[in-house]
Formats: C-alpha cells, structure tokens, sequence
C-alpha cells in the first residue's frame, strides 16, 4: 500500500533529491486512477475550465467550480495530496476573502492545500492564508491568469529584466512560507537557477527537467483535450482516438442491433413470459 503524501513528503523528496509527481484531475474516477497508480500530488487546477467546461481562458472559474471538483477528487483519491487551485479574483480583493475562499477550498473541497498565481504582489495574502495554518503552492512564469497582461500563452522569462523578477518573486515566495513553487512555461536553465536557489521543492511545467519535480495537466498527457497542445505536453497515450474509436463502434453497433448482445441482456422465466402476452 502506498504511503500518504503530505507537504512535509515535498521537502523531503527535494532533501533525498527524488523527483515529484503530480498530475491535475477534476472527476472521481480520474482521481482514483491515478492515485492507485502511485501519483504524488494531485492538482484540482484552474486549467478545470478549459479542459472540462470548454472556457477559452481559466478567468471564468469560479472558488465554488473548485469546491465541487475538489470534493470528487478527494472521494477517489487516497494517497495523493490534494492541491486546489484559488481561481482568478479570488485572492486578489483583499485578505479577508483570501483567507475565506481558501478556507472553504481546504474545508468544503477537502483539498489538503491550495495554490495560487504570482510574485511580491501577493505575498501578503500568501502570509495570512499560512498563518491561517493552509500551505500553500506558489506558482510563477506563464501564469494563465496573467494571460491578458501577457498579450496570451506566451514563454516568460526570456529577457534578463523577466528572468530577474521571477528569481526574485521565488525568494520572496519562499520567504513568505509556500511550500512548493510551480514553474510554468519558463527556460529550462533559469529554473535550474530559481531550483538551486530555494530549499523549497519547485514543480515544473514546461520549465525543463531540472526542477525537483513535475506537473503536467492530465486530460492533455493523456491525449484527450485536442483544442492546442503546447509544446511542453507529452502525450503517454492518445485516448482521442481511444475514445472516438469506441463511440463510432458503438453506434455502429447499436444501428445494427449488434449491441446488446445475449452477454448483456437480462432474462426472464418462460413460464413468467407466457402470462404477460
Ligand atoms: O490549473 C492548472 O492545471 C495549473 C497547472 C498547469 C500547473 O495551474
């Protein structure tokens, strides 16, 4: 049986130099797969808009959104710690609500800690949120919830002033008490760099395979969200074509009768048959 992973498991997995896994799910089922397969950490990210409720951007999820999901993941999930994801605005009005809303993420959506997007800026709610006694995930680079003040997806930390200013926002981060830091979307050595520099864990996507662990959003590692796939993603297997394949058969089947076939059909005493003519 696998062991429970908690936040102190991060540190120790940076310490013992072991790499992290963590994968996103949204649903029951995907949470239970994956964590009996020995996933780490499991991230109730706000990427659930994209991928299951067919937003263009993450902006339009909501702390309720995270809640419900949160509470199918950790129905299946019995080993992973369980990460929710503090959607757009709902830490950024003041520290009251941030602290509510991640109060309502850790005790309505059962998630063992939250994470939320950016640097300096939010070092004070990321100090109150953890004197409320929530860890916390900081999460730096292309931050999707930035996207409108990126100009869109774009790579970060690419030009010295950049790359200055997410090295910073890591220290001040850490400083500030996050126990992990997601790198999303940045050069591979400047990770290596922030990596280096914490004590903390750093967790990254599409940031290169220097960081202590990685993360990777589980509808596209599994080939099933085909809107885009940024370069970073590697697919382990294509269940598009998995699915697409099965439903096609299907309604060939069921067109044709095939389906049900005896194998799935229920029978009825002969006898019992008569009488109801
Ligand atoms: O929402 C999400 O899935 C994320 C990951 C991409 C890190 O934030």
């Amino acid at each position: 049986m696998n062991k429970k992973f908690t936040v102190t498991s991060f540190l120790e997995a940076k310490n013992k130099n072991e790499k992290i896994t963590m994968l996103t799910a949204y649903d029951y089922s995907t949470a239970k797969l994956i964590d009996e397969a020995g996933i780490e950490s499991i991230l109730v990210g706000d990427s659930l808009g994209m991928v299951v409720l067919g937003y263009e951007s993450t902006l339009e999820v909501t702390v309720d959104d995270i809640i419900h999901h949160c509470r199918a993941v950790a129905r299946g999930a019995k080993n992973a710690l369980i990460v929710g994801d503090m959607p757009f605005l709902s830490y950024h009005i003041n520290t009251e609500d941030t602290v509510r809303n991640a109060g309502r993420i850790i005790q309505e959506g059962k998630a063992q800690a939250v994470k939320l997007e950016g640097g300096v800026e939010v070092v004070d709610k990321i100090k109150a949120i953890t004197k409320a006694q929530i860890p916390v995930m900081g999460h730096l680079g292309l931050t999707p919830q930035s996207i409108n003040m990126f100009g869109g997806f774009k790579v970060q930390g690419k030009s010295e002033y950049q790359a200055k200013k997410i090295i910073n926002d890591a220290v001040e981060l850490e400083k500030a008490g996050v126990f992990a830091i997601v790198l999303e979307g940045i050069p591979a050595k400047l990770a290596q760099i922030i990596t280096e520099k914490l004590t903390i864990p750093t967790i990254g996507i599409g940031a290169g395979n220097n960081c202590d662990g990685q993360v990777l959003v589980t509808n596209d590692m599994l080939g099933m969200f085909s809107d885009f796939t940024p370069k970073f993603v590697k697919k382990y297997t294509n269940l598009k074509d998995s699915i697409m394949n099965a439903t096609k058969q299907y309604i060939s089947e069921v067109k044709s009768t095939e389906f049900p076939s005896k194998e799935h059909t229920f029978s009825i005493d002969e006898d019992i048959l008569k009488k109801l003519y």
